[in-house]
């Protein structure tokens, strides 16, 4: 397996993020292994992921926080551990320093998954596909009437995943957390929600992914495999 969040493809993204349009890219990384040292945490950081339970739970909660620390570090030329976080009223996290560099963070399962771009709004989401989840009570309370009917036409247990995360993703680029009526906000996997660009990601076997964001429209790269 190749070094997770290595530091040459990092750099290598830092400078193709200066492109037009902004670039938007995505990346990957395991968090049921501890690959970074979780010293690169705040102190409430630790906090938020000693009050977890389990081992296992711990583990996820420090990776993906340490590896979205080495990330958004390598981008900034600014040491892990030096990046100070500030948090908006609906809880979505940005860099507290003033600075183009945007990005939203999901975790599900083994994974953790971070969007980044420059001058752009950004939300991903990423959700094992887990067959006992995908009920029709929770399509009927999270979901459109149109999603409900795109839902019932399209086959298989990943289509609920598929419209969970498009919807998720839109939902996280805004930011505004549960304030947003969820039958407010009607989406299509693989189409564009205006204003956002909306994009079905293929990241790991398993896993339902999606990433939106405003602005002109660009491929997502992924950049991490
Ligand atoms: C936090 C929330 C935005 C995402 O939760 P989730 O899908 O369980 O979890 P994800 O792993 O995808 O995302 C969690 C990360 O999103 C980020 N986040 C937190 N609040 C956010 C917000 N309001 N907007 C965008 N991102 C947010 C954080 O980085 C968080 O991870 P961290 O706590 O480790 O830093 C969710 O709780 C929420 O408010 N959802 C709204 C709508 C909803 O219920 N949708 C269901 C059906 S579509």
């Amino acid at each position: 397996m190749i070094e997770e969040l290595a530091p040459e493809p990092i750099a290598n993204a830092r400078r193709e993020l200066l492109r037009e349009p902004a670039p938007v890219h995505i990346w990957l990384w395991r968090t049921d292994i501890e690959a970074f040292p979780a010293d690169v945490l705040s102190a409430s950081e630790r906090a938020a992921a000693a009050r977890f339970r389990f081992p296992r739970d711990r583990t996820r909660a420090q990776s993906s926080r340490a590896g979205l620390r080495r990330l958004l570090g390598g981008y900034l030329e600014a040491p892990p551990e030096s990046l100070v976080f500030a948090v908006g009223a609906e809880g979505k996290p940005r860099l507290a320093s003033a600075g183009a560099v945007s990005f939203n963070l999901s975790h599900s399962g083994i994974y953790a998954a971070a969007v980044v771009s420059r001058d752009r709004k950004v939300g991903i989401d990423l959700e094992r596909v887990r067959p006992d989840a995908a009920g029709r009570d929770i399509a009927a309370r999270f979901f459109s009437s149109e999603e409900r009917a795109w839902l019932e036409a399209t086959p298989g247990v990943e289509a609920f995943f598929r419209l969970w995360t498009a919807k998720e993703a839109v939902l996280k680029a805004m930011g505004t957390g549960l304030s947003t009526p969820l039958n407010a906000l009607s989406v299509r996997p693989g189409e564009d929600a205006p204003p956002w660009n909306l994009r079905e990601l293929d990241l790991a076997p398993g896993y339902a992914a999606a990433v939106a964001f405003d602005g002109p429209p660009a491929e997502p790269q992924i950049l991490s495999a």
